[in-house]
């Protein structure tokens, strides 16, 4: 059975794992990045799905301004796990990210993708047609969905990062955790 929950730190390597074989080095470069880069998700609103321990489905949502001075979300990544498309999963976890948004409040969804799956959930490019991205994007992959009606009458503008600023890494803790990973490597191989 798949279920959906929060995602938890110890969840980010393998919701990296899924995101690298979904997309690839090119996620990196998306003018979507521009928006997540070194920002915290919105508050309940980073899912993962998850299948016998294994995490199968990822997606999170970002704050935005839809031109200024207009909160909204930014949707993704999402992406589901090769081996388990086509269950209903990507489904799943847009229609429990929708809900949980509109339950906390938020006016509007963004996202950059493809109009015939997101279409479904009630996304189109119209309402965001005088949005703009920070940096290339091809325009009618720009969708959005109103959670309040009118949230985006007028929207006009560039999008633009409005969420929390991510704690940068502290270096001392990596090299820590670095050392502990290979000490346990090493105990690991002295028992085999
Ligand atoms: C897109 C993705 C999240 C869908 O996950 P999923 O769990 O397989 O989706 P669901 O099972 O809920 O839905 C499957 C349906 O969506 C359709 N679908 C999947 N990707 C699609 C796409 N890019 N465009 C149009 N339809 C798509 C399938 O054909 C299927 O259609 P059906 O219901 O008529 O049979 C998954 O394929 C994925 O991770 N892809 C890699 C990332 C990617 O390509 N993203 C681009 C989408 S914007």
């Amino acid at each position: 059975m798949v279920t959906i929950r929060e995602e938890a730190f110890r969840d980010v390597a393998a919701r990296e794992a899924l995101l690298d074989a979904a997309y690839g080095d090119s996620r990196f470069t998306k003018a979507s990045e521009r928006l997540r880069d070194g920002r915290l998700p919105a508050d309940g609103l980073a899912l993962v799905a998850v299948e016998r321990g294994r995490i199968v489905g990822t997606v999170r949502l970002w704050h935005v301004t839809a031109g200024p001075g207009r909160p909204a979300l930014l949707l993704g990544p999402l992406a589901v796990d090769p081996a388990c498309r086509n269950r209903g999963i990507g489904s799943a976890l847009v229609r429990r990210a929708i809900a949980r948004a509109r339950l906390a409040g938020h006016r509007a969804i963004l996202l950059i993708g493809d109009a015939p799956y997101y279409g479904r959930f009630g996304f189109a490019a119209e309402s965001a047609g005088e949005l703009w991205m920070p940096g290339r994007f091809e325009r009618d992959r720009l969708l959005a969905l109103e959670l309040k009606a009118g949230a985006l009458a007028g929207a006009r503008g560039l999008i633009a990062a409005t969420g929390a600023v991510a704690p940068k890494p502290d270096l001392a803790a990596l090299v820590a955790m670095d050392r502990r990973r290979q000490r346990t490597r090493a105990h690991r191989a002295l028992a085999a």
